[in-house]
């Protein structure tokens, strides 16, 4: 039995680089003492990330959740946005700073994304916008919502927080749609503890306006536009530099992570999401290894048991966004208010090995009572 005391395994764990990289980094910035605006070090970063993501423009930005709020600014959505009710709160969060409305379109439950056959039926003459999340790296109906937007004249705006490392057809999932917008939190796959990009493959003026609106508004003496702080820093993009060359790294961990648990609870009564596969296109990241309960009583009763285990598994994504109790007026989703009472994300991170997966899947299939498990205590 191994010796896990409760809470030891976290859903995530940030993996860091060697300190001594961190800290050669440092050294330049103290004898430099050029800290933010647009440094050095932002600026090799943004390069590598252009050459990374295959991307026209690249902007570095403070957080995700400001890169999704500068990203519908900059391209003056207003009114109303159709957008997905399966995602973290920010997806929803920056459509309400914008002071336009979301109206959520259900999902389609085989890829948990926004489900491009309901767009239709929620289009009026107020609609200027879809954003669309590709929850856990799992890639939207592109070709379907960039249709639709065309024929609509809508801005196509994708939540990509998720991405880093996805390619769908030989192109990174994170340069589709008019504009994508990346999370660098320290939970992601690539981070630069806290960060994010607005990721522009086309239209330059609207990237202008993006890195406009980034630094106040402001361009020289002259004041431009409203705007706002979302600058990052040099030692933020520092641990981005650091970081990168590991991504490939963590990607194949966490791979072997992910078929191990599909592998263990491939014979339960658990519902296993996975991306489309390498033969149809795309190279997923990993990132997230979701599991679907039968209900969420077992939910909850297997939530309980992990973590008496020393385990602690994730509700992402709860609740279903259009279930917001301070949205002033909401519609139905019934397949994102089902997957989302039901579903769960299990601990993948440097410090999930085979072992603690053996361990974690046991304790999963005992409160499930599922016939035919193997035991590997
Ligand atoms: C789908 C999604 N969008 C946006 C965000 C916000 O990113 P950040 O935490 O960098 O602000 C997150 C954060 O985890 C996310 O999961």
């Amino acid at each position: 039995m191994l010796p896990v005391t409760p809470a030891e395994i976290t859903v995530t764990k940030t993996s860091l680089p060697p300190l001594a990289e961190y800290v050669a980094y440092l050294e330049k910035i103290w004898s430099s003492h050029h800290l933010t605006n647009n440094g050095p070090l932002l600026r090799e970063l943004e390069a590598r990330l252009r050459d990374r993501l295959g991307a026209r423009h690249v902007w570095f930005v403070s957080n995700g959740t400001i890169a999704l709020q500068l990203a519908l600014h900059a391209a003056n959505v207003t009114g109303e946005v159709l957008t997905t009710p399966f995602s973290y709160v920010a997806t929803t969060g920056a459509v309400l700073w914008q002071n336009a409305t979301p109206v959520f379109v259900d999902i389609d439950r085989a890829t948990l994304t926004i489900d491009p056959r309901k767009l239709a039926a929620a289009l009026t003459p107020r609609t200027s916008a879809i954003l669309a999340t590709h929850v856990y790296g799992f890639p939207c109906a592109v070709d379907a919502l960039q249709a639709f937007a065309r024929e609509h004249r809508l801005k196509l705006i994708y939540d990509a927080a998720h991405t880093f490392g996805c390619e769908l057809d030989g192109r990174s999932l994170a340069s589709y749609g008019d504009v994508s917008c990346l999370s660098f939190h320290a939970t992601k796959v690539f981070h630069t503890v806290e960060g994010g990009a607005v990721v522009i493959n086309g239209d330059d003026v609207l990237a202008e306006r993006v890195k406009l609106t980034r630094a106040f508004g402001q361009f020289g003496d002259d004041h431009r536009c409203v705007g706002i702080n979302g600058k990052n820093s040099e030692l933020h993009a520092a641990m981005g530099l650091c970081n990168l060359p590991r991504v490939a790294g963590i990607i194949a961990q966490r791979q072997e992570q992910f078929q191990r648990y599909h592998e263990l609870l491939a014979d339960s009564f658990l519902e296993l999401p996975a991306p489309p596969a390498e033969s149809q296109g795309f190279r997923h990241n990993y990132a997230y290894c979701p599991v679907i309960l039968p209900s969420e009583a077992t939910l909850r009763a297997v939530m309980t048991r992990l973590e008496a285990g020393g385990i602690r598994a994730r509700r992402y994504f709860f609740p279903s966004l259009n279930r917001l109790a301070y949205l002033k007026s909401t519609s139905c989703c019934p397949v994102a208010e089902d997957i989302a009472t039901r579903i769960l994300c299990l601990p993948m991170s440097a410090d999930v090995t085979a072992a603690v997966q053996y361990r974690i899947a046991d304790l999963l299939l005992d409160s499930l009572a599922a016939p035919g498990r193997v035991v590997h205590l």
